[in-house]
């Protein structure tokens, strides 16, 4: 099949947020944490976590447009920092209903029955349930002229990890912690690991890590 832009275009409207939404393949599924200023915690449900750096460690999360109420862009805009918590096999459900539209002065936490923890270096909750959970500091929140999207950008302030999760390496066994993938807007994944490889380089051959 060939489609067009406007083909794209034409589609009805849940039908194409579905396809466009598949095309950039597996995504990762992140809970985000934010305190609001009033000191309520909330939580969303992101698919669109990236690694910006590694020096800096940076990441960054796109923000839906703020034409509606949007509490993780407006906690993170008031108060500089959020939490990214993996979602792992087990809290599926419940990171799923996350997503729902809840009012601002409800917390995701309790709706949902996620457990909410703090640290001392960061203000904004942690999921206790989460395998991975990172805390970062807003560095930059840049707007998408081109669909009024935003992309927030924060630096790693901590990571909780369990510690058997981290290879030699350093690389994170993401499997192994059942972190899970996301593809379209509904659709939840476990991975298999096929190989891990050693660094390509253009006089060598590609060679399997052991
Ligand atoms: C699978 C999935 C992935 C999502 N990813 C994002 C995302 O990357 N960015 C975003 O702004 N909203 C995303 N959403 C929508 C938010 O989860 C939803 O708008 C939520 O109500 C936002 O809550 P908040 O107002 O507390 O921030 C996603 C929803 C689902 C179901």
């Amino acid at each position: 099949m060939y489609l067009s832009d406007h083909d794209i275009r034409d589609m009805p409207k849940q039908y194409r947020t579905n396809f466009v939404n598949s095309l950039s393949g597996f995504k990762s599924a992140n809970l985000i944490g934010t305190r609001s200023q009033s000191g309520c915690n909330n939580l969303a449900l992101f698919s669109s976590a990236v690694h910006l750096g590694a020096n800096p460690a940076l990441m960054g999360i796109i923000s839906r447009p703020d034409s509606v109420t949007r509490d993780t862009l407006t906690n993170i805009r008031e108060t500089g920092y959020f939490s990214l918590n993996h979602v792992h096999k087990d809290m599926i459900e419940a990171a799923h209903q996350c997503a729902a539209r809840y009012p601002s002065e409800v917390s995701e936490f309790d709706a949902v029955g996620l457990t909410p923890q703090t640290s001392q270096h960061h203000p904004a909750p942690y999921v206790k349930e989460s395998h991975v959970s990172i805390g970062l500091k807003s560095r930059e929140i840049m707007t998408i002229a081109v669909n009024n999207c935003y992309l927030i950008i924060g630096e790693i302030i901590e990571v909780k990890i369990e510690n058997e999760a981290i290879q030699k390496d350093g690389t994170i066994a993401l499997e192994a912690i059942q972190t899970v993938t996301i593809s379209g807007l509904d659709h939840y994944h476990t991975t298999r690991l096929i190989h891990q490889y050693n660094y390509a380089k253009p006089d060598r051959p590609l060679s399997i890590k052991k």
